[in-house]
């Protein structure tokens, strides 16, 4: 016995030892950006003046950005920040008397994922000052991935060529030099120069009536991180929604969006009801081309949108409520670094459900609820247990493909969870307040899970410990009191899978048309892996899958027809792949195609067929899954 506890107590002095030992090894930091160069404890920048010509032969925008900077630390003499591809032409200081310094600079060590750092020494006549103004002049490249370039057949109209930005995670760096992290808020005003038949929009002070003619300003008063910031240079035509909403588009596109996203003036004022006082003025939305590699970006003021949301039924319209609520969760509220993601993406799916609750009813809510859960299930078959948590150690690897899935459905379900406990008024209120306490800032898990702490959890009849939160945030999987969706029309559409997959009812027994296409969906999700060709040839004719103009639907059905090497349908198949560029759609086909077992090179041969209209993102994402043979 005694030398049993003589071991214990050894193997508990060890424990300690090491424990400390890791302690003190370990500098990671939670609130630092790893994914940025700029030395921001140093300075911030305050505002940003761009003045950019659109060359659409050149693919380059070409011009200045002006950043008005504040110097934290006295000492400090160098500032670092953050570019990527850029051509830097001419650093300056500006002081406030109107005086040009010139000043010396220079890029530092390049890096794959971050870009290049752009040092600029502040000359010993500004060494002084705490606001000044760098101004760079440079040129962006044609590779810039921030930027894609489409040659008019790529877009809807086929005349004219179109440019549209997507700067997160960390691409508005390949546009605009500048501190490109999300812990750093910046107004800015614009200056755009594009060729005179085209219009240009930023995520700024779009004003509907503006005449052409190549000359734009834009303005935007409220503070935003680097990743909203973004343009749109195209043969593009405004069309109202509501008083405060409308919707850009090709003119070919236009009648399908305003009928297609007709309730999104609703949607702005079920929110404001729900979540506080929208901070931005106009909210419109903005229709890119197929390429476009989301379903959509919050881009404040201005969403943009891919067009495989144009179901012609608006039953796709949960990503307009989606990219609506992070005018609350992420552009009002922001990570303060990537791995902070889940504040923007899971309460914004939270959100989002809400919204779709309130203008469409619980029952739609409940089956996109499941679709989710499902695919979450499928993600932690994958994903490496570290990488389950919301918020875990994240201090390498691409922001781009950090913790999707988590982020989004593990963080609603979390939220879920705390309104399910503390009861929907309790929570409606703690969100309210949320959203004013930290409006125009950004927010670690950390300060979040505080914030909860003191607002929530510590009430007198708390049915939440902090422990019980810190497992959400720093543990893989799910908790086992973690709520779980259901519904009853997917699990009708669930059974009708088994029922028919058995050959006990005819397709023609399938009720579909009654159904929405979640269920749909879910019914393609659920036929049993033994389904023969026969009977797969049945479901596509009677179903009319394969031709089907719901981008979900297909995607549900392509990869089913990947994985089961369904080869009727292959032709279809490519086509879709074709069609879309949004890499939700076609990401998982190809994958399914290429880890089939047997259809590895026909994927690789159908992406050569279809890469050139791809989003440079899309298309490398892409490119690496398939020729790294992470296919299985
Ligand atoms: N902000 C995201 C898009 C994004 C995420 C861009 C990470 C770059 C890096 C946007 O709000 C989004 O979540 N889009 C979703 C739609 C949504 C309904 C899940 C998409 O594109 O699928
Ligand atoms: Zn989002």
């Amino acid at each position: 016995m005694r030398e049993k506890i003589r071991l214990l107590f050894v193997l508990v002095i060890f424990l300690t030892a090491c424990s400390e030992k890791i302690e003190q090894e370990d500098s990671y930091d939670p609130a630092h950006d790893y994914f940025s160069f700029a030395n921001t404890d140093q300075f911030v920048t305050e505002h940003l003046a761009l003045n950019l010509r659109v060359d659409f032969e050149a693919e380059e925008l070409r011009g200045s950005a002006t950043l008005a900077m504040r110097k934290l630390d006295e000492s400090a003499e160098q500032i670092v920040l953050d570019t990527r591809d850029l051509a830097i032409n001419d650093v300056q200081v500006l002081l406030a008397d109107g005086v040009a310094l010139a000043a010396e600079y220079r890029l530092g060590e390049s890096d794959p994922i971050k870009g290049t750092p752009l040092i600029v020494s502040l000359p010993a006549a500004a060494r002084s000052l705490t606001n000044f103004e760098l101004k760079v002049q440079y040129v962006t490249s044609p590779d810039s991935t921030a930027l894609q370039w489409l040659p008019a057949n790529l877009t809807a109209g086929g005349k004219h060529p179109l440019l549209f930005s997507q700067s997160q995670a960390i691409h508005a760096r390949s546009w605009v030099p500048l501190q490109d992290t999300p812990s750093v808020r910046i107004t800015y005003e614009a200056t755009i120069r594009t060729p005179p038949e085209l219009l240009a929009v930023m995520s700024a002070n779009n004003d509907p009536l503006t005449s052409r003619g190549g000359d734009y300003q834009f303005e935007m008063p409220q503070p935003i991180p680097s990743y909203l910031l973004a343009i749109a240079v195209g043969n593009i035509f405004f069309a109202p929604l509501g008083e405060q909403t409308g919707v850009y588009a090709e003119p070919e596109l236009l009648d399908a969006s305003v009928y297609e996203f007709a309730d999104t003036q609703e949607m702005l004022e079920q929110a404001e009801a729900l979540f506080g006082p929208y901070e931005w003025g106009r909210y419109d939305l903005l229709v890119l081309p197929p390429s476009f590699p989301y379903g959509g970006m919050e881009n404040p003021r201005l969403s943009f949108i891919t067009p495989s949301l144009l179901a012609g039924d608006r039953s796709l319209v949960s990503v307009i409520a989606h990219e609506l609520a992070h005018s609350w969760s992420g552009n009002l509220v922001t990570n303060a670094t990537w791995r902070d993601g889940w504040l923007n993406e899971g309460m914004t799916s939270y959100l989002e459900s809400r919204l779709m609750e309130v203008i469409y009813d619980k029952d739609r809510v409940d089956e996109e609820g499941v679709l989710s859960y499902q695919e979450l299930l499928q993600n932690f078959e994958w994903v490496p247990p570290k990488m389950q948590a919301l918020a875990p150690r994240l201090d390498a690897g691409d922001p781009d493909s950090f913790q999707g899935t988590i982020h989004y459905i593990k963080g609603e379900l979390f939220l879920q969870y705390l309104e399910n406990a503390f009861g929907r008024e309790a929570f409606d209120e703690f969100l309210f307040a949320y959203f004013d306490e930290f409006a125009f800032k950004t927010i670690t898990t950390e300060r979040f899970l505080d914030y909860l702490d003191e607002n929530l959890l510590q009430t007198e009849s708390s049915a939440v410990s902090r422990a019980d939160a810190e497992q959400w945030l720093y543990q893989p999987g799910l908790p086992d009191d973690a709520p779980m969706p259901s519904s009853t029309t997917l699990n009708e559409a669930e059974a009708l899978a088994t029922i028919w997959s058995k050959g006990e009812i005819d397709v023609a027994d399938i009720p579909i048309q009654d159904w929405s296409p979640q269920a749909t969906v879910h019914f393609i999700n659920s036929l049993p892996a033994d389904v023969a060709g026969d009977r797969l040839k049945a479901l596509d004719d009677g179903l009319n899958l394969s031709d089907t103009r719901n981008a979900e639907i297909g995607r549900a059905w392509f990869i089913q027809v990947a994985e089961r090497r369904y080869t009727p349908a292959y032709e279809a198949l490519e086509s879709y792949l074709n069609r879309y560029g949004r890499g939700r759609l076609i990401f998982p086909i190809y994958l399914a195609l290429a880890g089939n077992g047997a259809d590895q090179e026909l994927a690789l041969k159908m992406f050569e067929g279809a890469r050139a209209a791809y989003h440079p993102l899309a298309e490398s994402r892409i490119a690496r899954a398939l020729e790294a043979d992470e296919v299985d």
